[in-house]
């Protein structure tokens, strides 16, 4: 598939309003995409887990309208009205005309809840990228002849992408790749593709508890962080490191070798952090809370047999990742001796999920 594959023909039919509702998850890489070519083309691939509680929900109501010259929308969150989010929906509303010819011809009406707090320090960029996406793919199935449920996904991957590059692996579960990969059938740097790939028991139901550890906004936006990699001293290492570290993880996913797992996760973790800590300017996302918890994590592993380990988004939050079979042991530790490290000790637990849903469709 290339770009142009996802022009459509000619509608065939003609709609006057209606609404869908879709709810898409968040999800966490375990290879990290760190810088971006043109048009949110990534420099290289990377998998996630696709996560289950933390999602957003959206309702896109359309209805005709007369003027077709510009975007007609509103925004609400949590029924409350959000006009500071609407230059990014506009910007992404651009991106993507050409793929969707009709969003001129309607106002839309974006009504949208997440299951966590706003406010939380998690990106609710992917997981709200990927319900638009998917909103709006709903309404191009209703003016198309037809579109196959892959290519309907696929599309809305695609668009997605260019919402915020890592929502296009958030559509569905339980291990999603983006981005081309000799060794991964089908992956492409246009949309998210399950992984294909036999996957051992072991990671099957995986915990992600985030901690908390700072719920304000991001200091430095992904799409900066992004930018710093290119002129990058060790930007071309890390991208081949990258590419690897999939090729690795896919001897690991299928045989279910927990301690690789372990070293792996946690190397692209702190790697995605010393790119952000050596490129000019350079920063620090992690708190000194942050380091806390990852000290604690190791030192649990090492006092008991533990497979806990821990990930880290653009953030201070921590998320911290286990087997189904922890799941008693690695919470009654989290809530005794990490919650202190959280700010007022909130933490949220999740696992791995199976991607969205679509909720309503009238
Ligand atoms: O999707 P963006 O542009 O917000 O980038 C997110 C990048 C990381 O979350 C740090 C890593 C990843 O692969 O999700």
């Amino acid at each position: 598939m290339t770009e142009t594959d996802f022009i459509p023909k000619p509608y065939s039919k003609s709609i006057n309003n209606g609404s869908f509702t879709w709810s898409s998850p968040s999800n966490i890489a375990l290879v990290k995409y760190w810088g971006k070519k043109k048009d949110q083309i990534p420099e290289n691939p990377s998998i996630s887990f696709t996560l289950d509680n933390c999602k957003t929900t959206t309702k896109l109501s359309f209805s005709k309208k007369d003027n077709q010259n510009e975007f007609s929308f509103d925004v609400f969150l949590d029924d409350e009205k959000k006009d500071d989010f609407k230059s990014k929906i506009e910007t992404f509303f651009k991106r993507i005309e050409a793929y969707l010819p009709f969003l001129k011809d309607y106002h839309f009406k974006i009504e949208t809840s997440n299951t966590f707090p706003h406010s939380s320090g998690i990106a609710s960029s992917a997981s709200g990228m990927s319900a638009l996406a998917l909103c709006l793919m709903s309404v191009e199935k209703e003016l198309s002849e037809a579109i196959s449920d892959t290519l309907f996904i696929q599309k809305a991957s695609f668009l997605a992408r260019l919402g915020s590059g890592s929502a296009c692996r958030s559509l569905e579960g339980d291990l999603v790749v983006w981005g081309n990969h000799a060794e991964i059938d089908g992956s492409s740097d246009l949309y998210g593709v399950k992984y294909p790939f036999e996957v051992h028991q072991n990671f099957k139901n995986y915990n992600d508890t985030i901690l908390l550890v700072d719920k304000g906004e991001k200091q430095v936006s992904s799409t900066v962080g992004h930018n710093l990699m290119y002129g990058h001293p060790f930007a071309a290492q890390r991208f081949d490191q990258a590419a690897e570290n999939l090729s690795n993880i896919k001897s690991i996913l299928k045989t279910g070798d927990l301690d690789a797992f372990i070293a792996l996760v946690e190397s692209e973790a702190l790697t995605l952090h010393a790119m952000m800590m050596t490129s000019m300017p350079y920063f620090i996302l992690m708190k000194p809370n942050t380091m806390e918890i990852i000290n604690k994590i190791w030192a649990f592993r090492e006092a008991t047999n533990s497979k806990v380990c821990f990930t880290l988004d653009a953030g201070a939050n921590v998320h911290v990742l286990y087997p189904e079979n922890e799941t008693e042991e690695v919470q009654g530790f989290i809530k005794t001796e990490l919650a202190i490290y959280c700010q007022k000790g909130e933490y949220i637990n999740d696992k791995v999920g199976f991607g969205a849903k679509l909720i309503v469709s009238e």
